[in-house]
């Protein structure tokens, strides 16, 4: 007998991403996410949201937290999402989006969330003193997703695993339950050079907000003259530039400038390289500056423009968050019914 392919999801095409306020956001952030909201939103529905939800899987200051939410949400704003075009708001002031998590977690498994290679690094050697919250987090990934009933995610490559594993839980919630196409299978959208940004102190290690070292990544607050300074000092090698990407097979850290500098420029990596082989980086690196800080420059000065007025941010926030719930709630009272729910 040959098994039947699920029916296809045939609602509209949605687009959902979030960050976590958990700390400065960089370059990686940037290139990997922020700028692809920016351009989605014009072309599909957007939702995007502060998941503080999410931040306090790891310890957060209560005191900080409020003011870390409404920082990304400035960084959102200054990187031109547009607060009357996409939907802008913080994942706490929409409760279904737990409410979800949880049906989801008795549908996830176990065998599913071991494999999760975000938990193995958070958690570290010590994994039974990681929050229950930090292990289940892909699962509430996975509802943020499904409770907007999103068709597409643009985030950064290392989010792609919490994708395949939302599919995952979408497609048995959908089985189990025998309503075909009731959540979509939502596409990660990681293409572009920017998806997976590495450290400028170590060509091996992704960009984070978490890497001790405030050399290792460019902030969206930096100034011009810290921008500068940070290229400056990116770890690099003697030898010029290649011809072509293979030239750069061993050489992690400049291929990571070349990338940095193609995504910044809207260029492919062969293009910069057509511009710059044989120049060494004593010629690349300036060029380089100029270019982050010509990009990163007005952002980190419209930033700082709006936080000065976190009223206006929270009107945002606010206004967001009551389209967002207007979505998210019937999908939960569908959830409700289908499971069977004495309040369904
Ligand atoms: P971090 O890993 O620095 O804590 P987050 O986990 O909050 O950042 O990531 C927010 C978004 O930015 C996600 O879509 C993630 O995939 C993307 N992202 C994070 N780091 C990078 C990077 N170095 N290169 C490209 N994208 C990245
Ligand atoms: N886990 C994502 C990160 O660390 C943040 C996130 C939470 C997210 N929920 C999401 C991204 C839903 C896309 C869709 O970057």
């Amino acid at each position: 007998m040959t098994e039947q392919a699920p029916a296809p999801f045939t609602g509209e095409k949605r687009v959902l991403s979030g960050v976590q306020p958990t700390g400065d956001l960089h370059l990686g952030n940037y290139l990997g996410a922020l700028v692809k909201f920016q351009r989605l939103q014009h072309e599909i529905p957007t939702f995007i949201f502060v998941a503080d939800y999410h931040a306090i899987t790891e310890w957060q200051d209560p005191a900080k937290l409020k003011a870390q939410v409404r920082e990304i949400a400035a960084a959102y704003l200054a990187t031109g999402l547009d607060p009357k075009v996409a939907t802008i708001f913080a994942q706490s002031a929409v409760p279904e989006h737990a409410e979800l998590a949880w049906v989801l977690n008795c549908v996830a498994r176990l065998g599913w969330l071991d494999r999760m290679t975000q938990f193995k690094d958070k958690a570290g050697k010590h994994k039974e003193r990681a929050s229950v919250g930090l292990y289940t987090y892909p699962v509430l990934q996975a509802a943020d997703i499904l409770v907007y009933k999103a068709t597409h995610v643009p985030v950064g490559e290392d989010q792609r695993q919490h994708l395949e594993l939302t599919r995952d839980i979408a497609q048995k919630f959908n089985h189990d339950f025998d309503r075909p196409g009731f959540f979509p299978l939502p596409e990660a959208l990681t293409q572009g050079p920017g998806a997976r940004i590495m450290s400028l102190r170590d060509g091996t290690a992704k960009m984070s907000k978490s890497d001790p070292s405030d050399y290792a990544r460019i902030n969206l607050t930096d100034d011009p003259d810290a921008i500068a300074q940070k290229v400056r000092k990116a770890r690099t090698d003697a030898e010029p530039l290649p011809e072509t990407m293979e030239g750069l097979e061993g050489r992690a850290e400049a291929k990571n400038l070349v990338t940095i500098y193609a995504a910044l420029a809207g260029q492919t990596e062969a293009q910069v390289l057509a511009e710059f082989a044989g120049h060494g980086f004593g010629a690349f690196k300036p060029k380089l500056a100029d270019l982050a800080v010509s990009v990163m420059g007005p952002i980190g000065a419209e930033m700082r423009r709006l936080l000065a007025d976190p009223a206006e941010i929270d009107r945002i926030l606010t206004a967001g968050a009551e389209r967002a719930r207007a979505l998210a709630q019937p999908t939960m009272r569908e959830v409700k019914s289908i499971v069977g729910f004495w309040a369904g």
